[in-house]
């Protein structure tokens, strides 16, 4: 049977940036479960942090650090912040164009819990499309679409491979190296801004093959989406408008965010998360993002995407303003890996962007550090899987095999459920009480007669509640009331 070099699975900025940095002549598939853009890393607006120059790099590092509560990897911190300045060169370099000013100077803006602007960005607030649209143009490697991973062939401390659905056909991937590159849980949630195909396969798998997921309570809530849709992905209100000075009011126009965190609009987002979500609940007042002091020109200019598509649901920036709610967006623990990618005791595998908890979020993700931690990593997987010099034993026989078990007949209404009950139990404010509740749910849903990828989802839900459990105080984007 054929075998690849390396197979990736995930078509995000990561899994795509990791093959841009391997040899054509290299046998390198890149895998998604769906059409390529259907990935977290294209729906990403606001921009890429990249430290400014080597002067910056101790600034950018102390505000992840502290974003994070103190709760990162600082060696994963620091090799992000240095080698944030050549991964951005590099890309800049093979033609990515962030915006400029008309002198051709590169523009930064800022975002919550930065003390300096500088998140670069492209097509104004559509950063993460342009980033992909440049790196599909650029990778060279073979990429398949309609490809569901459902299980990692795991023997003995080596990954030979994957079994996937290939245009809904059961098939046998074999590779030497496999990097994970599948994003994070979003379907795990009933909002959330995530691509519809990022739901926690391959971290549930991992779970059964008892491969450490870390940092699982981490989950982050972006403060201001539109969930009033009726579309399973919710619209993302980009943390840039606050950046460039858009308020947060309640309908009486109160800026009531002082009253929590001194810094406003600008505090790190898990405090402005909870602080809407709290003034809700004790207030039953809506909260709008106001962009009432924005010259039209100007934002429609620096904010095309957002006001082309509320335009489209009637909403007319900046004249009006908008209801928004937290919702959860982004997962800052998973699959526990080292600083060079390496998911420890299993030869051959790695991870790579969200999926990957390589410790540089800590507790909360400074915003922008995502796409950059996606660059920085996936160029150090290449590194890694060229500088290996290892041989996988013989290929043992996998027998067991799941494909006529993705999808039972309940799992839709099971699926439907979780999904309230991550968001009620797991969501921004927990409550013992509530986590148990969760954890029942997915026991009891469990034993039920279910299909193997509603299996891997409460997989990772439970280790999501369980790691939730486990943590008595909080920090972070962890809060447990009571
Ligand atoms: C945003 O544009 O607010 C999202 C960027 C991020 O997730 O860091």
């Amino acid at each position: 049977m054929k075998q690849y070099d390396v197979l990736i699975i995930g078509a995000g900025i990561a899994g795509l940036y990791t093959a841009m940095n391997l040899p054509e002549e290299m046998r390198v598939l890149v895998v998604c479960k769906d059409i390529p853009w259907e990935c977290n890393t294209f729906y990403a607006q606001g921009g890429m942090v990249t430290a400014l120059d080597e002067a910056d790099v101790p600034l950018h590092i102390e505000d992840t650090l502290r974003a994070g509560a103190y709760h990162n990897v600082r060696d994963a911190v620091g090799i992000l912040s240095h080698e944030s300045i050549e991964a951005t060169e590099d890309i800049i370099d093979r033609g990515m164009q962030f915006d400029r000013a008309e002198d051709g100077q590169l523009l930064y803006t800022k975002e919550g819990a930065h003390s300096t602007n500088r998140v670069l960005h492209a097509g104004g607030d559509a950063t993460g499309r342009y980033m992909h649209y440049f790196m599909m143009q650029q990778n060279k490697h073979l990429l398949q679409r309609n490809t569901l991973v459902y299980d990692l062939l795991v023997e003995n401390g080596h990954c030979y491979g994957v079994r996937a659905m290939v245009n809904y056909q059961p098939k046998t991937i074999l590779a030497k190296h496999v990097v994970i590159a599948s994003g994070g849980i979003g379907s795990l949630y009933e909002y959330n801004t995530n691509s519809r195909t990022i739901s926690a396969d391959i971290h549930g798998i991992c779970v059964e093959k008892g491969i450490e997921l870390a940092d699982m309570e981490m989950m982050q809530f972006h403060p201001t989406v539109f969930v009033k849709t009726p579309y399973a992905r919710k619209l993302l209100l980009t943390e840039a408008l606050r950046g460039e000075g858009a308020h947060i009011v309640d309908e009486d126009g109160k800026r009531f965010l002082f009253d929590y965190d001194e810094r406003g609009e600008l505090a790190s987002r898990d405090i402005v998360s909870r602080s809407i979500f709290d003034y809700k609940r004790s207030t039953g007042k809506e909260v709008y993002l106001d962009f009432s002091m924005f010259e039209a020109k100007w934002f429609r200019k620096r904010f095309p995407n957002i006001t082309h598509t509320f335009d489209a649901l009637g909403y007319h920036f900046p004249k009006d303003r908008v209801p928004v709610s937290p919702a959860f967006h982004y997962a800052n623990g998973g699959i526990a890996c080292d600083t060079d990618t390496r998911i420890p005791g299993i030869k051959g595998l790695y991870v790579v962007g969200e999926a990957a908890r390589t410790g540089v979020h800590g507790a909360n993700r400074l915003a922008s550090n995502s796409l950059l931690e996606g660059l920085v990593f996936a160029r150090r997987a290449a590194e890694t899987i060229l500088g290996s010099v290892f041989e996988h034993p013989e290929l043992p026989d996998f027998d067991k095999d799941y494909d006529t078990m993705l999808h039972e007949d309940d799992d839709k209404k099971y699926k439907q459920q979780l999904r309230q009950i991550m968001w009620k139990d797991a969501g921004i404010i927990r409550t013992q009480e509530g986590l148990h509740e969760a954890r029942n749910f997915i026991y009891d849903t469990k034993n039920r007669t279910i299909g193997r990828l509603l299996e891997l989802r409460l997989n990772t839900a439970a280790a999501i509640v369980e790691a939730a459990l486990a943590r008595k105080e909080s920090l972070g984007a962890h809060y447990i009331e009571g």
